[in-house]
């Protein structure tokens, strides 16, 4: 029985529905970013497109309407950007500070753009915004023509394996629609561009504000004679893109309700899988078959790049998370050393030797930049000597990796192909790398295993390993108690001994400045030292100011659980100046030695020390036995 608020259709109109529907879904879909310089006009393009499309509701038209004539940065127009800049404080700074993705459609395609931030921090909103790309509007003024952070965008896009550039040559209007102007930009772009190997590369003269070659073609540029941008955004041929990749299935979750039933579950980043294929395990070659394909509406006969679901396999092996199911017949590279593209966009430069975390779409392990092998050039492309990357700066590096990750280059696959760097102190994001090559230099060396162990090495001499890691200013007295406590360690029958800064900085370390690069690199090795003296069996005691904690943790880790001790040396600053017992202090004051501690390098106080030594008003001895104390408390000694 037809319930009566049921709208009864007839068959023709539900044909129509039904292929109104089917068109909606069979659209294509363009993904695109913005990205241009501050006052550039992303948001108001944005905004322009939206409004064009006819995707604003009305009463946020209304709102909108109100919120420019507040800000009153549009006169009497509407401002679209207000429409795009979501957030409050945005709009108090007149700059966009997150990526926002919206979503429009015309007749012809649907559309993901999104909207990143052209101030300081466009790098990272660019690099996050633009994984999954295939186009850029680089936005510029036509008043000022092609900027550094045009190229930077440019060359970035095409490192992000972008492939399709549209200049949006904005603000026409403010060149009084002038032909030669908009040429003389357009050549500009085009010979920057020609080596970095876009498909396309589109100029349109534009007024987002306006209007003019945004969504039809303007009256006003009667001399241009290519497509709007809208016209360019529905046609711009997507389709052509690499051979069918091979399968690959990066696992999020193991999926293990009860025992009955295990699953892996992901979203397959390239090529396809139906059930009754081989597939093989990444990192460990094993070989089974998928069983079944579950989604959340049931089983399914086969999947694609893109879909997410659960893949239960014929027989019981071990795959956990972060690892990869392939295919067997085009396996990816299994490597802990591999060259890669990196945009960095951390506040701090990128040091080569500190440890930072890389993650890749599931798995993630420790790595290093073992060699920065040069750093791009963005005007013209040269490759540059490079003792760190700095913000907003792009270059080739080796990375070493604690831990083997299974991975393709960036060109094949732009999942599997990349990864993000993280600061392991304070988890931040601060870069984003596109992987070249893996690197098989370390392949044919293998850790030799020894029969003499550190255990037995440790037994002999009666004692736990340790190693005691003294860091505070210079001149706050690390050495002075180390060598006190070495002495008390060396009478009850410990095997010891000092690695020392200065010592050190004579033979192993004599190459060693005191740049921070240099600084990194000095603990690393001083670390590892400590590592191999440990795995003597020795208590270690290291004093070196170690002034960063990025490296003070990095030789935490180093050590087995329990072995690291980080004694700081807590001396003020005015009191080791006053000391000043190499009469450093008073030169450095004096501007006479560059980069010293405390003066105009900096020291990272530890966190959360071991054992906190606050030195004023106590005798050396006092705190060696402090130290003393504290390690026969815990059975260290
Ligand atoms: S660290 O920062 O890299 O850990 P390290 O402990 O090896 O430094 O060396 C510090 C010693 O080098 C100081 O005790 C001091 O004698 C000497 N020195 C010379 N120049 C500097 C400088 N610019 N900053 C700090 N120490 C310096």
């Amino acid at each position: 029985m037809l319930k009566l608020d049921e709208p009864v259709l007839s068959d023709a109109e539900a044909a129509d529905i039904r292929s109104y529907l089917e068109a909606q879904e069979n659209k294509t879909l363009l993904r695109f970013l913005t990205c241009g310089s501050v006052d550039d006009g992303k948001s108001t393009l944005i905004g322009r497109l939206l409004y064009d499309t006819k995707l604003i509701f009305e009463d946020q038209l209304a709102a909108l309407e109100q919120d420019s004539r507040k800000h009153g940065t549009a006169g009497d127009d509407i401002d679209f950007a207000l429409l795009v800049d979501g957030l409050e404080a945005e709009r108090q700074q007149g700059i966009t500070i997150d990526v926002a993705y919206r979503f429009f459609a015309t007749p012809k395609r649907k559309f993901i753009v999104a909207d990143t931030p052209g101030h300081e921090q466009y790098t990272r909103n660019m690099a996050t915004g633009a994984s999954t790309a295939d186009l850029a509007v680089v936005l510029v003024d036509a008043r000022q023509g092609i900027l550094d952070q045009t190229r930077r965008h440019s060359v970035i896009a095409s490192l992000l394996g972008i492939r399709h550039i549209v200049l949006a040559v904005n603000k026409i209007d403010l060149v009084d629609f002038d032909a030669e102007v908009f040429e003389g930009i357009a050549a500009d772009y085009k010979a920057f561009v020609k080596d970095l190997g876009f498909a396309s590369v589109l100029p349109i003269p534009m007024s987002a504000r306006h209007g003019d070659n945004v969504t039809r073609a303007s009256e006003n540029t009667p001399w241009y004679s290519g497509p709007s941008l809208i016209e360019h955004l529905e046609t711009v041929d997507i389709e052509s893109q690499p051979a069918a990749q091979p399968f690959r299935f990066p696992v999020q979750y193991v999926n293990r309700p009860n025992l009955d039933f295990r699953g892996f579950a992901g979203t397959i980043a390239s090529g396809e899988i139906a059930a009754g294929d081989e597939v093989v395990v990444a990192k460990s070659g094993k070989k089974t078959r998928v069983k079944r394909i579950v989604t959340y509406n049931g089983d399914i006969p086969r999947a694609s790049e893109g879909e997410a679901v659960t893949l239960v396999l014929e027989d019981e092996i071990e795959v956990s998370r972060g690892n990869m199911l392939v295919a067997p017949d085009a396996r990816p590279h299994v490597a802990d050393q591999f060259a890669a593209n990196v945009v960095w966009f951390g506040e701090h430069p990128l040091m080569p030797g500190r440890m930072y975390l890389l993650r890749t779409e599931t798995d993630q392990a420790n790595a290093t930049v073992s060699h920065l092998k040069h750093r791009v050039n963005i005007t013209n492309f040269a490759q540059e000597a490079a003792k760190s990357l700095d913000l907003n700066e792009v270059g080739v590096c080796n990375f070493s990796l604690q831990a083997p990750i299974a991975m393709d280059p960036f060109e094949d696959n732009r999942t599997t192909g990349s990864f993000i760097l993280i600061d392991r102190v304070t988890n931040a994001t601060v870069g984003a790398g596109m992987i070249l090559h893996p690197l098989r230099r370390a392949a044919n060396i293998h850790w030799q295993a020894l029969d003499v162990t550190k255990a037995s090495r440790a037994e002999l001499k009666h004692q736990k390993p340790a190693v005691l890691w003294f860091t505070g200013l210079s001149g706050s007295g690390k050495s002075t108690i180390a060598n006190l406590l070495e002495k008390k360690l060396h009478a009850a029958g410990r095997h010891t001994y000092i690695l020392d800064g200065d010592n050190v900085r004579h033979g192993l370390n004599r190459d060693l400045g005191f740049t921070e690069e240099d600084r990194v690199e000095n603990i690393r090795r001083v670390a590892e030292v400590a590592r191999l003296m440990a795995d003597a069996g020795l208590v270690v005691l290291v004093s070196f100011i170690s002034p960063f904690r990025a490296e003070r943790r990095m030789a935490r880790d180093l050590m087995a659980e329990g072995e690291f001790v980080e004694v700081f040396v807590d001396t003020p600053f005015e009191e080791c100046a006053r000391r000043d017992p190499k009469g450093l202090y008073a030169r450095a004051l004096k501007g006479e030695i560059k980069n010293f501690t405390g003066v105009d390098s900096p020291y990272e106080r530890p966190e959360r020390a071991d054992i906190h030594l606050a030195t004023s008003g106590r005798e050396p001895e006092d705190l060696a036995d402090e130290v003393e104390n504290w390690l026969r408390e815990r059975g260290y000694c």
